[in-house]
């Protein structure tokens, strides 16, 4: 597999190729993965990239790439539904055709983590994006010192990809920290926000690169305490989400500073996003 899939955008940006759904599975209540097979029989895509989905006649919305990149002949987007477009992509049955531009948008620089840890921390749906590089990761496990994956959700029942998650945990080569926000008294695990575990993960700051991807102020927090810890600011990237239309940089949509969403990020490091972060509202 190449280490990262041609970033160049698709001959007509503008215009969403029509992909069939092969299988639909229920994550959580409100979560869907989505499975969707490629005309041309792949879709080459670098972990961290977005692609706009169109539910016909409803509306488009950027999505993160949620599969594994060494297996390009299935197109995998993870969808939480919580309006009209993500929604009707939640009702989308196998055989149902939906739109797809792509693939957009800056990928994780996992090339900066050889030869180091790489350290994952998600929240919430924020794991969907960052599940593409956890399978590099383990893929190609020889190239990295320690693989760490720090993950938190609101309640055990809000995990996403739970199965994966034990079976990551099962590896002796990387360490799965868990936690939840809040549990009943069945819950064994750990209780707390994400930015607890990182004081417990086995890495080591200097030598570490940290994928982050949640909330804002998930990612604000889990980055503050990062370097607190140590780990420097361009070793710290975490993924944006914005309101989108083109994704191509035309429409101005998803300005956030003097950057486009869509077309400097969505993946952008902590020392270039700090003097935004501490700004409420942006
Ligand atoms: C680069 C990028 C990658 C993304 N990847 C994913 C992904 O992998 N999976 C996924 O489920 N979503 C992802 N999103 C978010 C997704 O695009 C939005 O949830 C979607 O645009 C909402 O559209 P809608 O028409 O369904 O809802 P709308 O009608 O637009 O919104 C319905 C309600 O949901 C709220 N809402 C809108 N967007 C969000 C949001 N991002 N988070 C929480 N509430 C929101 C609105 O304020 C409104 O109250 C991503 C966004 C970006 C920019
Ligand atoms: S969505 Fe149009 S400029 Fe980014």
């Amino acid at each position: 597999m190449a280490l990262l899939a041609d970033l160049s955008v698709a001959a007509e940006p503008m215009t969403p190729v029509p992909f069939v759904v092969r299988a639909i599975r229920d994550e959580l209540a409100d979560t869907s993965t989505l499975e969707l097979e490629p005309p041309d029989g792949s879709f080459p895509f670098a972990p961290g990239q977005f692609n706009m989905v169109y539910a016909f006649g409803i509306g488009e919305v950027p999505l993160s790439i949620s599969g594994d990149p060494g297996d390009p002949a299935r197109l995998v987007h993870t969808i939480r539904g919580v309006g009209a477009v993500t929604r009707a992509l939640r009702r989308a049955r196998p055989g149902d055709a939906v739109g797809v531009r792509g693939p957009f948008g800056t990928a994780w620089p996992i090339a900066q983590a050889e030869g180091r840890d790489v350290v994952v921390v998600g929240g919430g749906i924020g794991l969907a994006p960052l599940r593409p590089i956890i399978y590099y990761a383990l893929a190609h496990r020889d190239r990295f010192e320690r693989v760490v994956v720090l993950y938190g959700a609101r309640s055990p029942s809000d995990l996403l990809f739970a199965d994966e998650i034990q079976a990551w945990r099962g590896r002796l080569d990387a360490d799965v920290l868990v936690t939840v926000d809040t549990a009943g008294r069945d819950w064994r695990g750990s209780v707390g926000v994400v930015t607890e575990l990182i004081n417990r993960a086995p890495f080591n700051p200097a030598r570490s690169v940290v994928f982050v991807c949640g909330p804002e102020i998930m990612m604000r927090f889990t980055a503050q305490e990062l370097v607190s810890r140590g780990v420097s600011p361009g070793a710290v990237h975490m993924s944006l989400e914005r309101n989108m239309k083109c994704a191509v940089g035309f429409c101005g949509h998803c300005q956030y500073g003097s950057r486009f969403v869509c077309r400097d990020g969505p993946v952008c490091s902590y020392a270039d996003l700090e003097p935004y972060l501490l700004i409420r509202g942006m």
